[in-house]
């Protein structure tokens, strides 16, 4: 991944935080093309971390070897493609172990200042839309507008099941919900960069919005800023 050269206080972000299956992912990339911005998936970081560690036997609380992994990734964004070591990686960074092992690295310290640099790298001209847990809070403390975008848990895991269903793979909706809510649990209750809105963010509970409604919420709150 080649994040580019400057970064720039003066390009605008638009921050969107919020827990697992909030919808951010698909709602900043939208958002991300209307506008005519780049993206960035933070929680991508995240689990290609932990699919490179996966992948060389390293275990989750190997803080070093961790955070070794995050500094030195060989990733590729391309269009919706994520390539890791040339190897393409998009569907397989969307299972649920993936995710789950991804929540239980990202509370150490070491790994997230190793992917710190990477994530502001993204941010150029003419703006960034971010996705992810600590955008508004740690990685861009500055940025111009601040979403945190919640939907009630049961909302969040039948949408996680749907998409699974649709992309053809088994999934169980209790375990769906068991697992939802333990990693909201740890992503909220870690003491490193905690999934919390930014004291500036404006909450948007998407619980009962379609993805065009919500879109259609955050650029009306950007438009009233510009
Ligand atoms: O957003 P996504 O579900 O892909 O993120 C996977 C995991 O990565 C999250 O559960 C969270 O623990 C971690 N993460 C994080 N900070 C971010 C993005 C993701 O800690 N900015």
């Amino acid at each position: 991944m080649t994040g580019g050269a400057q970064v720039d206080g003066c390009i605008p972000v638009i921050a969107i935080d919020g827990p697992t299956a909030s919808g951010k992912g698909t709602v900043a990339a939208r958002v991300a093309d209307a506008l005519g911005w780049s993206v960035l998936d933070s929680g991508a970081l995240y689990r290609l971390s932990a699919l490179a560690a996966l992948r060389r036997g390293i275990v989750d609380t190997d803080e070093q070897a961790l955070s070794n992994i995050a500094r030195q990734l060989d990733v590729r964004f391309q269009g919706d493609k994520v390539l890791l070591d040339n190897d393409d990686v998009t569907e397989q960074l969307r299972q649920e172990h993936i995710g789950d092992m991804a929540s239980r690295i990202a509370p150490l310290q070491p790994l997230r200042d190793a992917l710190l640099e990477r994530q502001r790298a993204f941010r150029q001209a003419p703006g960034l839309v971010c996705d992810g847990r600590d955008m508004g809070t740690v990685v861009f403390p500055d940025a111009s507008l601040k979403i945190f975008l919640i939907a009630d848990v049961d909302a969040r895991a039948q949408r996680r099941y749907n998409q699974l269903i649709e992309k053809g793979f088994s999934a169980n909706l209790g375990d769906l919900l068991k697992d939802l809510k333990a990693r909201d649990d740890r992503d909220q209750n870690r003491l490193v960069a905690p999934l919390k809105p930014a004291d500036d963010a404006v909450v948007v509970d998407s619980s009962n919005l379609g993805i065009d409604q919500t879109v259609e919420r955050i650029l009306a709150h950007w438009r009233n800023k510009t």
